[in-house]
């Protein structure tokens, strides 16, 4: 399969790019094929901690697992270079087109081993783990950070230059600091401090929900793309949407029956993916982000029915009560 590496001058999306967001727990591989199929310029895996993978945990291989997409980016997260290197030269030999790195979570579990955003406190520690990977693979290496650890040190430009330095093809900023875990608003117009100290791409991250925020952001930042994260989760497709906006093509929402496939072909995915009883539980983060979703299209749906398609263990009701879901919806009225 060709890949598509953004910024190669191989890619399908000339900047400004709309990508979708790694998200833990989130974007399984299904959900990543589905946002690349409606158009998002680049997505990347969930979180994968380089020394589990190493170790051949099975939740670390089914998180980075890429099959069907193009450009397939696996997000590689620790803090032991030798590890790192290991876990993208494996990521290399299982298929992955780009490595991106971790610098940016923010979850005391991953920051008190001292990786993810707690890197952004240790700048010579993140630049050996830049280091190291360049140097285990011919790949491309992408870095994710926040702004910095808090307020009293924001480092983000500092890190983007040492990343520059050591020849990372772009960079991902989410305009907020480690300590605002996900308060208050990411602050786009901080992200264009960090484009102006380098010359690499800059993605900016952080409340991007609709084309309209993505324009704003772009203004704001000068940054080369959006990323979007959570406004994703039940609608995968407004990445594309976004995405096509960018581009200047004529604005489409997605219609009710694309919807309705897609969702389908996850749920489908999801069960073949972990096993029928893990993926009726996985799915249902999903169920309710896309039932959310198709009542804002119109769908009519009673409270019974939402717990009944969100607790079913019996993936035959499920699927029969999803069909009936979009059968609610008034396709002359939606979209
Ligand atoms: C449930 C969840 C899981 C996440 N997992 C990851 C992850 O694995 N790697 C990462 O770099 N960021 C992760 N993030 C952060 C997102 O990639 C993104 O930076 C953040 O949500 C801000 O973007 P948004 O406002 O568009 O959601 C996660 C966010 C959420 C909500």
């Amino acid at each position: 399969m060709q890949s598509n590496i953004p910024f190669s001058g191989r890619a399908d999306h000339t900047p400004p790019l709309a990508a979708l967001a790694p998200m833990s727990g989130v974007t399984d591989v299904s959900m990543r094929r589905i946002a690349r199929r409606f158009g998002a310029s680049f997505v990347v895996s969930e979180m994968v901690a380089s020394d589990d993978y190493v170790r051949g945990s099975e939740e670390s291989r089914v998180r980075a697992e890429g099959e069907g997409i193009d450009c397939h980016i696996v997000q590689l997260a620790g803090r032991d270079p030798e590890w790192m290197a290991e876990a993208a030269r494996l990521a290399e030999a299982n298929g992955a087109h780009v490595i991106d790195i971790n610098m940016g979570c923010p979850a005391k579990r991953v920051t008190g081993g001292f990786a993810g955003s707690a890197l952004m406190r240790d700048l010579d520690l993140a630049e050996r783990l830049i280091e190291a990977t360049r140097a285990a693979t011919s790949l491309p290496v992408s870095v994710k950070m926040r702004l910095g650890w808090d307020d009293a040190s924001l480092n983000a430009s500092e890190l983007a230059r040492r990343a520059e330095a050591h020849g990372v093809s772009w960079i991902t900023v989410h305009g907020r600091t480690r300590c605002q875990f996900y308060k208050g608003e990411a602050d786009w117009r901080a992200i264009a401090e960090v484009k102006h100290s380098v010359s690499l791409p800059v993605i900016a991250n952080g409340d991007c929900t609709s084309l309209d925020d993505a324009k704003t952001m772009l203004s704001l930042s000068k940054a080369d793309g959006v990323m979007v994260g959570r406004a994703a989760l039940g609608q995968p497709w407004v990445v594309g949407q976004i995405a096509r906006g960018l581009a200047g093509e004529v604005y489409r929402e997605t219609e009710i029956k694309e919807r309705q496939d897609a969702v389908n072909q996850h749920y489908d995915d999801l069960l073949s993916i972990y096993g029928v009883e893990i993926g009726i539980r996985h799915a249902r983060k999903h169920l309710a982000a896309y039932l959310d979703d198709a009542i804002a299209q119109g769908a009519k749906w009673s409270e019974a029915e939402r717990l009944e398609l969100l607790t079913s263990s019996d993936h035959h009701i499920v699927t029969k009560r999803l069909a009936r879901l979009y059968d609610t919806i008034d396709r002359r009225e939606a979209a």
